[in-house]
């Protein structure tokens, strides 16, 4: 099963991919969190994606799609995967679309995840990550049992740098003008399923559920 979430910044789409990756066995690659490591381990690719990170901006297609094809060559996405957070321009999608149809392993299905700007910077003012495995949770409506502290690895919880409110809504921008686009796209080729992102948690997981079953 290969899978793509799709959706404005703070939608939910890491929540629940990683969620359904759990679920169903299947690799978890988010180019977020593969930008952030190059970021932490001071590599080449993440000295370019460093500043358009801060600023909130889109790191350029060839950068991005250099670490996606390596992870996707990886054998670990093999048995499937869940993409979150890429792709996120139309020549990401086209060149997607290329390297899966040459293997004969089309995308399955692009789920987007909805959600409102109001709702998405509550919830990204609110984030806390978790510095060694990457957990997410919501100081309001997903605390972890100790303050700062991940239930999962006992790591320490941050706040992102582009969590700031007027470095979210220069993503949300990015979004609107580089990735809605992909919404018509996926459409045209009757693979896409909108979800609604408001609902909490676990009603999210379960519309996610029903869409890769259908
Ligand atoms: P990335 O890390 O992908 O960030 P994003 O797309 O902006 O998405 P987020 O991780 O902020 O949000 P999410 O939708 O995953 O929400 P989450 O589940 O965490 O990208 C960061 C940057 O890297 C980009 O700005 C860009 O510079 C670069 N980049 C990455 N990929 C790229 C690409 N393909 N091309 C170019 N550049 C790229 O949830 C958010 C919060 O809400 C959490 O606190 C969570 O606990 C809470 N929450 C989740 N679900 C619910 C719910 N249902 N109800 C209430 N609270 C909820």
């Amino acid at each position: 099963m290969r899978i793509v979430f799709l959706g404005p910044p703070g939608a939910g789409k890491g929540t629940q991919a990683k969620m359904l990756a759990r679920r169903r066995n299947l690799a978890h690659l988010s180019t977020g969190d593969m930008l952030r490591a190059a970021v932490a381990g001071k590599t080449v690719v993440g000295l370019v994606a460093q500043g358009y990170m801060e600023r909130g901006a889109l790191v350029p297609d060839d950068v991005v799609l250099g670490v996606i094809e390596e992870h996707l060559a990886d054998g670990k996405a093999a048995g499937g995967f869940v993409l979150d957070g890429f792709p996120r321009t139309l020549a990401q999608a086209t060149r997607l679309d290329e390297m899966l149809v040459s293997r004969g392993a089309p995308i399955d299905r692009v789920l987007l995840i909805d959600c409102p700007m109001e709702e998405v910077v509550r919830r990204l003012s609110g984030r806390r990550s978790c510095r060694k495995c990457g957990a997410v949770y919501h100081i309001e409506t997903m605390p972890s049992k100790k303050d700062g502290v991940c239930d999962r690895c006992g790591g320490e919880l941050y706040v992102r740098d582009d969590d700031r409110e007027d470095v979210i809504k220069r993503r949300f921008e990015a979004y609107n003008r580089s990735t809605l686009p992909l919404i018509e796209y996926y459409e045209k080729k009757g693979i896409l399923i909108r979800i609604d992102g408001t609902a909490p948690p676990d009603a999210v997981a379960t519309a996610v559920e029903k869409a890769v079953a259908g």
